[in-house]
């Protein structure tokens, strides 16, 4: 399927004043460094489309949780310092405020090809709320709506849902490559398709992972969410990480998934080894358990036997990566497939090594980026989402080697699980053209 609304290609630009709504919605350091600009530059390509049409723009976003304006650290200036940086410098004015006398005259005295960046919305506690009036006050700046703020288009909010009522609203470039992309995946992948799935909580994905069980040929999990499985399998975890209240549901994923195992060529797959350490920094000592296949432990004591404590984490261990034997299963399937959709490190790899970005968690991850982009002789089609993921291969200066790395965390998993997105849902059909 491909996308059905209107995007700014579609429509007459010239003259006109754009708000285009952005998610710059980044990562943060405590004195207040933008530590992840992916989804600043990933905003440009629409940016720079608009400008080329010669229209004064307008841009809009949200930053963080804020309470209100008191909460300054939530403050776009710094995006605007990040944009100065990426177009030309003079281009790009802000204004404190993204409603109100200052930004209606900064709005008036805007010239072609000039942008203007409010200040954060959600100062604001209307746009939250969907707010009708406060829609209106931000639709009155300018003669067309962009949306492109793919990372918030799963909320209704003043500024992706009530705004469309009083402009006319098409999408951005972003947004329709997202839609785009992560729908065809879902709805026609290129066969056979596996779902690598890490990540905390089972029940922050349990409509992704119903999802792939249902359409993907193979699924495998990693990361603290592997735990929960594990323990519901009943494999001695020790002093891991898992979630109690979300034993039962690994238990149903693990249920639906061995049934539709029974009637086709499925497999759904949970660790067999893993790397464990009794503390999480660099410097702890890490040993590999193999409680399932045993290969690991025999190889490693080979030409002795293994001993019991190779096959078993002792109580004050826990589990921080998958183990070889699990990274090397993992990526000898994707040998197999010709789509890949990656969401969650299948370990810790928050933290550095003592010589580089690579951390002692960091294995099972680094072994299935190199599974995905072909380092092993397949290159399946590669789809990455979701926050930690995202970060890691921006980390390691990877983004660019994926097929397409989603700037969505909780778009795009509702999105995969087939919801409705209400921020694309409020634009214009393709067929409405006739509005513009
Ligand atoms: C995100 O980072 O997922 C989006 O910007 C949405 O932010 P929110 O979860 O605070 O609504």
């Amino acid at each position: 399927m491909s996308f059905n609304k209107q995007t700014i290609k579609d429509i007459n630009l010239t003259g006109k004043t754009v708000l285009l709504r952005a998610d710059y919605n980044v990562p943060l350091s405590s004195n207040g460094k933008i530590t992840d600009d992916y989804r600043i530059l990933q905003s440009i390509p629409t940016i720079k489309y608009l400008l080329s049409k010669n229209v004064k723009l307008i841009i809009c976003s949200h930053l963080g949780r804020p309470k209100g304006p008191q909460d300054i650290k939530y403050s776009l200036k710094v995006v605007a310092d990040e944009l100065r940086k990426l177009l030309e410098p003079n281009k790009v004015s802000f204004v404190h405020d993204c409603i109100g006398t200052e930004v209606d005259n900064a709005a008036k005295d805007l010239k072609s090809g000039q942008i203007l960046l409010l200040e954060n919305l959600r100062f604001h506690k209307e746009e939250e709320e969907n707010n009708s009036d406060f829609a209106k006050r931000l639709a009155s700046l300018a003669d067309i709506f962009v949306q492109d703020g793919f990372g918030v288009v799963h909320r209704a909010h003043a500024s992706t849902d009530a705004i469309t009522k009083f402009i006319p609203s098409v999408s951005g470039l972003l947004l329709e490559k997202e839609v785009d992309t992560i729908t065809n995946v879902m709805e026609s992948p290129i066969r056979p398709l596996a779902a690598i799935i890490g990540g905390a909580k089972i029940a922050d994905k349990i409509s992704l992972l119903n999802k792939f069980i249902e359409i993907a040929d193979f699924v495998a999990i990693g990361g603290a969410m592997a735990n929960t499985f594990l323990k519901a399998s009943g494999i001695d975890i020790a002093h891991s990480v898992y979630d109690k209240d979300e034993l039962s549901l690994a238990r149903d994923i693990m249920d639906k998934a061995h049934e539709k195992s029974r009637r086709k060529a499925f497999s759904f797959f949970i660790p067999k080894d893993a790397v464990v350490a009794k503390k999480i920094n660099s410097l702890s000592h890490t040993r590999i358990v193999d409680w399932s296949t045993h290969i690991v432990a025999d190889i490693e004591s080979y030409p002795k036997n293994p001993e019991a404590k190779d096959y078993k984490i002792d109580k004050e261990e826990q589990i921080l990566d998958i183990g070889p034997f699990s990274a090397a299963f993992i990526v000898g399937t994707l040998q197999l497939t010709k789509t890949v959709v990656w969401n969650g490190t299948m370990g810790v790899t928050e933290i550095e090594g003592l010589h580089g970005p690579i951390g002692p968690f960091a294995r099972g991850s680094e072994i299935l980026v190199d599974g995905i982009l072909g380092e092993f002789g397949n290159r399946p089609f590669s789809l990455v989402g979701g926050g930690d993921t995202v970060g890691y291969v921006e980390n390691r200066n990877l983004v660019d080697s994926f097929d397409h790395v989603s700037t969505g965390g909780g778009a795009s998993l509702e999105l995969m699980a087939g919801r409705k997105l209400p921020g694309v849902e409020a634009l214009l059909d393709k067929k409405e053209k006739a509005r513009i």
